[in-house]
């Protein structure tokens, strides 16, 4: 079995601020930096440190190398992804004193795929292999069908969401990871319970996880149902928190764990993650997060 992430790769520019800008206003910045970013290649190497033998698709242009450096850096293989004529993806982002952040997001080579590049990737994998996708590159929809056709079991984190989730065949999916406020794009409803019910109606057959930020993680199938709190910690940056969680997630049902482990696993890889600055850079390797774990 195969693990494949068509995803986007984005340069990061990250400035410390005291508090988010303001429509009008302008602001001195304490610092910035410029950080290997973008959820899909977050998600990706957060399932190789996670111990996953990952491939990675998407497009970069010629400012992107420093993302194949990464790759082979982190054992991420990086065949399938395209340098084109495109700037590389980036994204704006602030972070501000309580490690709040938002980010503007530049789409760039991350929205120039095209359906033979995607016909392409796909070839190499087949029944049963795992695709996991989030909404940072184009044609996600063709995606789905075309690895939903090859019979490849699909996750998504369907972040950020937009029109275009609404335009994918989303009964094709078999895991959903998302967070409060994706979760209440999709199901027009507020509170976890209710989305989490009303994904499970909608989506019978799917694997559910919905993350809470501070309310920690929930949990359901159509079997049974888990919570998981967050490991408090002092955070100074949430960026990648959730790809973080994502990856060793998706890498804890690869290996075989029981779910409350997976969970467990996942809040404790986040909560180091938000203690240290940038996306990629951010994210802890398996044996750091088992040692974390084992100390609690
Ligand atoms: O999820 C965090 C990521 O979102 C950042 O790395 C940024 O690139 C945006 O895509």
């Amino acid at each position: 079995m195969k693990v494949l992430n068509i995803g986007s790769m984005n340069l990061d520019y990250v400035y410390s601020v005291d508090h988010i800008i303001a429509p009008g206003e302008t602001q001195a910045t304490y610092g910035m930096n410029v950080f290997l970013g973008g959820k899909g290649i977050n998600q990706s190497i957060a399932l190789a440190k996670a111990g996953v033998d990952i491939y990675h698709g998407g497009m970069i242009g010629e400012d992107g190398q420093v993302f194949l450096d990464a790759c082979r850096d982190h054992g991420v293989h990086d065949e399938f992804i395209r340098t084109i004529d495109e700037k590389t993806g980036h994204t704006i982002i602030q972070v501000d004193k309580n490690a709040q952040n938002c980010i503007l997001l530049f789409g760039g080579a991350n929205q120039s795929l095209t359906e033979e590049y995607i016909d392409e990737v796909l070839e190499h994998f087949e029944a049963g292999d795992i695709l996991l996708l989030q909404n940072e590159v184009n044609k996600l929809d063709y995606i789905i069908d075309r690895a939903y056709d090859r019979k490849l079991v699909i996750a998504l984190n369907p972040s950020p969401y937009n029109e275009k989730i609404e335009a994918c065949d989303l009964s094709k999916i078999s895991i959903f990871l998302l967070n409060e406020i994706e979760g209440a794009q999709i199901t027009g409803l507020t509170e976890p319970n209710d989305i989490l019910a009303s994904m499970r109606k909608r989506f019978p057959e799917a694997k559910i996880v919905l993350t809470l930020g501070k309310d920690g993680a929930r949990y359901s199938d159509k079997d049974c149902e888990y919570e998981q709190p967050i490991f408090p910690v002092k955070a100074v940056d949430t960026t990648a928190a959730g790809d973080t969680f994502t990856g060793y997630f998706l890498a804890g049902l690869i290996r075989g764990m029981e779910i409350p482990d997976i969970l467990r696993m996942s809040a404790k890889a986040s909560s180091i993650a938000v203690t240290r600055n940038g996306a990629v850079q951010s994210i802890p390797k398996r044996e750091e997060v088992e040692a974390a774990l084992s100390a609690d």
